[in-house]
């Protein structure tokens, strides 16, 4: 039986489901070729915005890793350690969509069967803001650029009516997704942030303006650790830091439980899993939970810029599940995907010992007073 790596997502073929997410990997020319060369099925550019961006005086991006022998947790002792994630305070691309915009043009003329999505942010306080993303939205359509992911997820934003902060707010983020999905025709995908209560909120605003897909999650809020010695943050431009973004190993499991709260809500839809991924096994959490594609930052960082061992061991790692599953029929991601995502249930529905009855924490036992003789 013949296996297929393709996927199709929102009406868009993809010759495998394993995506470069917005980030460092895609922040030029140069490496989504090299990308597309290594054999990605699409890439989600750096996000781009309508004006030039600066970034801190110093390192925008470190990884935490720990240490056995010391049992140190720390983002500057060298590469002997175990990864436990990635921390930034980037920005969105510093080049501007003019830098851009011929850029995507030759992409998607070297590799016209591969996905170039583009990622972009603007305002959203007035109506020059809104057409700002109207104008970025058609100058990345107009280059050949296949779809659009919204950042309205950036953990790093000081404007209160841009990245993260139109996220968290349900009216503004199902407006912006309207105002893009009426200015072009290609599908706009909106990708989401995991710092609010109950993400599928969010998810259902995005889908009223018309999203095709949920991109999910970006970085988790969180700040550098801060060392014993010095008593200065880990990351710090003369002793300050802000609020940065957390990715790799330490938010799959977060990430899992957000896309799982959409998915439950909106079994139909499109989404897109990011967050921890590395090898197959951790992407097969996502296609389990209900995805369609996968994105990549922090393992690609750190493979070569673009990830092209990453993304040969994912590639790998789908052809033998599919082989060891093949006695079931499975012939595609299609044939598993969302398998998972009914298992999760409210707590009270777990099987208690001896068939014994939970309360959900109500009356008799639970979290009651306990009964004193
Ligand atoms: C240095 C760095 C820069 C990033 N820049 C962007 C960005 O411009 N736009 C965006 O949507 N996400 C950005 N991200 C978030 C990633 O695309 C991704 O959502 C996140 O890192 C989680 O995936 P991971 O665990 O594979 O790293 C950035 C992440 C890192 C580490």
């Amino acid at each position: 039986m013949s296996i297929d790596l393709s996927v199709t997502f929102t009406g868009l073929r993809f010759e495998n489901p394993f995506l470069l997410s917005s980030a460092p990997p895609t922040e030029s020319e140069n490496n989504i070729l090299r990308a597309f060369e290594a054999g990605w099925g699409g890439v989600v550019t750096k996000t781009i915005g309508m004006h030039p961006v600066v970034n801190v005086a110093g390192p925008k991006t470190k990884f935490l890793r720990y240490y056995p022998e010391t049992k140190a947790l720390s983002m500057n002792k060298g590469r002997s350690g175990v990864l436990q994630a990635s921390w930034n305070w980037e920005l969105i691309s510093d080049k501007p969509l003019d830098w851009w915009v011929p850029r995507l043009g030759r992409i998607k003329k070297a590799f016209p069967d591969r996905a170039l999505v583009a990622s972009i942010m603007a305002g959203s306080g007035s109506d020059k803001e809104l057409d700002h993303w109207r104008s970025l939205a058609r100058a990345c359509e107009g280059e050949g650029c296949d779809a659009l992911e919204l950042n309205l997820s950036c953990p790093h934003m000081d404007r209160e009516d841009m990245g993260s902060n139109i996220g968290k707010n349900e009216k503004l983020c199902s407006f912006v997704t309207q105002v893009v999905k009426e200015a072009v025709k290609i599908p706009v995908w909106a990708k989401l942030t995991p710092s609010t209560t109950d993400i599928a909120m969010e998810a259902g605003a995005v889908f009223t303006g018309g999203a095709d897909a949920v991109s999910a999650s970006n970085t988790v809020p969180s700040l550098p650790l801060i060392d014993p010695e010095t008593l200065d943050f880990e990351m710090n431009v003369d002793g300050l830091v802000s609020s940065g973004g957390l990715g790799g190993p330490a938010i799959l499991p977060q990430s899992m439980a957000k896309m799982a709260q959409m998915t439950r809500v909106f079994p139909e839809k499109a989404f897109s899993g990011i967050g921890g991924i590395e090898g197959f096994g951790h992407a097969l959490n996502y296609f389990l939970l209900g995805c369609g594609t996968v994105q990549v930052c922090t393992a690609a960082m750190l493979d070569h810029a673009v990830g092209p061992n990453v993304i040969k061991q994912l590639l790998q790692g789908l052809r033998e599940f599919l082989d060891k599953n093949a006695h079931r029929g499975w012939k595609s991601v299609e044939d598993f995907r969302g398998l998972r995502r009914e298992r999760i249930v409210a707590h009270s529905q777990i099987r208690r010992p001896e068939d014994s009855d939970y309360q959900g924490g109500y009356e008799a036992e639970g979290y009651a007073e306990p009964v004193r003789s």
